[in-house]
């Protein structure tokens, strides 16, 4: 695991930007996989700022709430056209949201599963993380194997996102994500986090235990992980140092 800790959540930004902008610019037929929240927004602006070519790169979100209409504000549908995908030149045929809406949701979970594969797998995952640890909607003690699935939000989650509806009761209860053996089979892995809020879990996942219990913890078993942070998200890192003075001693043909 890569850990880049940049001062502060802009600069973070930046790293992670230059990263999918490189991949887009040397790949312009890449498939990412894509996450919301609060976090990836800056980037999402960030990348419509560089003024990417887009028409080629097909997309795959990680998750989406269950029985929300696509043009509610709180949908990951809506989120998604919002922030990123009404602002650059992607087709729409290319971006792929798990239907919260759909009647069968087993299936739809398991077609989702099949467009990744169709479409060749996803080369570059980006990830936010939960304060429980949690990655895409994988709450603590989901499968490390885990398939795209409808999944329950723990009540600490329900909690953390009433932010965004303005009261808890309101954050649906059930989420489709996609699973944790999905995530992992993504080549590389961005995960972004920033804030003291945030610092238990990265702690966690980068340099906890590997278990279910953190499924963040889990990227530790990914061959190309990237875990960008700020100063207060990596403040609780014992390797801190460390990681500061791998990545200021990076020689120049090791891209970030
Ligand atoms: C969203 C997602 C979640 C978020 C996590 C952090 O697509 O997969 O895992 O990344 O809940 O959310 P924020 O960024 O709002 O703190």
């Amino acid at each position: 695991m890569e850990v880049i800790i940049q001062s502060n959540p802009q600069t973070a930004t930046h790293v992670a930007a230059k990263i999918i902008a490189r991949q887009i610019r040397n790949h312009p037929s890449t498939v990412l996989g894509l996450a919301t929240g609060s976090t990836p927004l800056m980037l999402y602006q960030t990348l419509i700022e560089m003024n990417l070519d887009w028409s080629e790169v097909k997309t795959f979100n990680l998750d989406e709430y269950i029985g929300l209409p696509f043009e509610h504000p709180q949908s990951y549908y809506h989120f998604m056209w919002e922030n990123l995908f009404g602002h650059i030149n992607i087709r729409k045929q290319n971006v792929h949201i798990p239907d919260g809406n759909a009647k069968d949701i087993s299936k739809i979970c398991q077609q989702y599963e099949q467009l990744i594969k169709a479409a060749g797998g996803i080369d570059m995952q980006l990830l936010g993380i939960g304060t429980n640890g949690h990655m895409g909607f994988n709450e603590p003690t989901s499968s490390l194997a885990s398939r795209t699935r409808i999944k329950t939000l723990t009540q600490q989650t329900c909690h953390d996102n009433a932010r965004f509806f303005g009261n808890e009761n309101d954050v649906p209860r059930h989420v489709i994500t996609m699973g944790i053996g999905t995530i992992m089979e993504a080549r590389e892995v961005l995960m972004l986090a920033f804030g003291t809020n945030k610092a238990q879990a990265v702690v966690n996942a980068v340099e906890g235990p590997v278990s279910a219990m953190n499924p963040a913890s889990i990227l530790q078993m990914h061959p190309v992980a990237k875990v960008c942070l700020d100063e207060s998200a990596a403040s609780f890192l014992e390797k801190s140092d460390y990681y500061r003075w791998v990545y200021a001693n990076k020689p120049a043909w090791q891209e970030i």
